[in-house]
């Protein structure tokens, strides 16, 4: 996702410059060009080595430093720069950098970046970070368009529980991906997705629910706001990490769903139900916990809302509304009967028996239909299936005016 990117990884004398091992290894590993900027104190914490070894580039840590690849090391590099982030940031240099004081590489060569998105990663003791000199620095650094990047609240390598703790590798490496990974071809547009299953109870122990993980949906929304989108996402009860630049709002029932979705919908440019919502409930939720007897035990169900095709019959004009089909047969005639009968705009079919689709895993193999078009994808990522509706949906409102 990075390939053909230049990150400059700033690295100042902070005990979790350790960390930035990892995240240099991830950025890496997704392509970037990483050029490490170490202060002389970092080095005191980990060795410029390790990331040499990790970037098969020269560490540079001195002003004179040189790697041979650029003219004048420091604006060179900072004009090739996609994207600058510190990591971890020390209370020294967001005071040096606020202030426009460049004496070593790494000041230096921030104090030359200019255009390119500029992140900001402070760590430090609570007491330093919550001093108002800090907080002055980094208000100064906001306004000439540094970015903050909040650190965490936790136990501290000074003995104290505070805030100042620099975030993990992957929430940074988020961050970079979010920058500048993918081309902001949706901003300015609003996208809801649903994932997830819903749970239908029964009792206060028992509930009805499905096989979906919620992957799918949740690849969806990540991509969607990599590329520029305000995504709202829907959720179901899953065990997935939340991605982190969307608004996550978390339903259990069908109903739920239902009411959460119907509150959105009408702001929303495009929305995309890749929920396996419950098709039934039962009519009675016992307040108590159901006992056993010896005879069979029968639940009377009741349909539930159903949310997409409420959302056909209410979609306003210019509105895109995309659906999802599990089928086991007939995939192709069931999926178009869906598209047609609730008034969609397109419909991402699978097979549940086809090798590498459906729950859990981290492969799909969908077909997407549109009122003229059947495209038939082969086996892929789900962000990859994710890419390619998203790619459809922008082609399709592109054609559409
Ligand atoms: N869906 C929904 N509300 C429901 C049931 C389904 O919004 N109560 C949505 C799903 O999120 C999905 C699409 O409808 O996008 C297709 O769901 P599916 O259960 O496969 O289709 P149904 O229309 O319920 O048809 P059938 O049960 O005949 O397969």
């Amino acid at each position: 996702m990075l390939k053909g990117k230049t990150v400059i990884l700033g690295v100042t004398g902070s005990i979790a410059a350790y960390k930035s091992a990892s995240l240099a290894s991830m950025l890496v590993k997704q392509g970037a060009e990483v050029h490490v900027i170490m202060t002389q104190n970092a080095t005191n914490f980990i060795h410029p080595i390790t990331f040499e070894t990790l970037t098969g580039r020269k560490c540079l840590v001195d002003t004179f430093d040189r790697n041979f690849e650029f003219q004048v090391e420091h604006v060179s590099l900072a004009k090739k720069a996609d994207l600058v982030l510190i990591a971890p940031a020390s209370a020294n240099v967001i005071g040096k950098m606020a202030n426009g004081i460049a004496d070593d590489m790494l000041t230096t060569t921030v104090l030359a970046c200019t255009t390119c998105p500029r992140l900001i990663a402070p760590a430090m003791n609570t007491r330093m970070f919550g001093n108002s000199i800090v907080q002055e620095n980094m208000k100064k650094l906001e306004a000439h368009g540094f970015e903050i990047i909040q650190p965490a609240v936790g136990y501290l390598a000074c003995g104290d529980t505070g805030s100042g703790k620099m975030p993990e590798p992957s929430v940074l490496f988020e961050y970079v991906l979010q920058k500048i990974a993918l081309e902001k071809d949706l901003s300015g547009k609003k996208i809801l997705v649903t994932a997830g299953p819903t749970r239908e109870p029964l009792d206060p122990v028992r509930f009805l629910t499905n096989h979906s993980t919620g992957k799918m949906g949740y690849a969806l929304a990540k991509i969607a706001a990599m590329r520029g989108a305000e995504v709202t996402l829907v959720s179901g009860p899953v065990e997935l990490q939340a991605p982190l630049f969307v608004r996550k709002l978390d339903v259990t029932t069908a109903r739920e769903m239902f009411e959460t979705v119907r509150a959105y919908a009408p702001e929303q440019d495009i929305i995309i139900k890749a929920a396996a919502v419950a098709d039934y409930r039962p009519v009675h939720v016992s307040s108590e916990k159901v006992k056993k007897s010896d005879g069979e035990l029968e639940i009377p169900m009741e349909r539930t809302d159903d949310i997409l095709k409420y959302l056909g019959e209410h979609k306003r004009e210019g509105q895109f509304l995309c659906g999802f089909s599990m089928e086991t047969e007939n995939m192709l005639e069931n999926s178009r009967r869906k598209l047609e009968k609730k008034n969609l705009d397109m419909i991402v079919a699978n097979n549940l028996k086809t090798a590498g689709a459906g729950f859990g895993t981290d492969t799909n193999v969908v077909t997407i239909l549109t009122e003229d078009e059947t495209e038939e994808l082969p086996v892929m990522s789900k962000e990859e299936v994710a890419q390619k509706i998203l790619d459809q949906i922008l082609s399709r409102i592109q054609q559409n005016g």
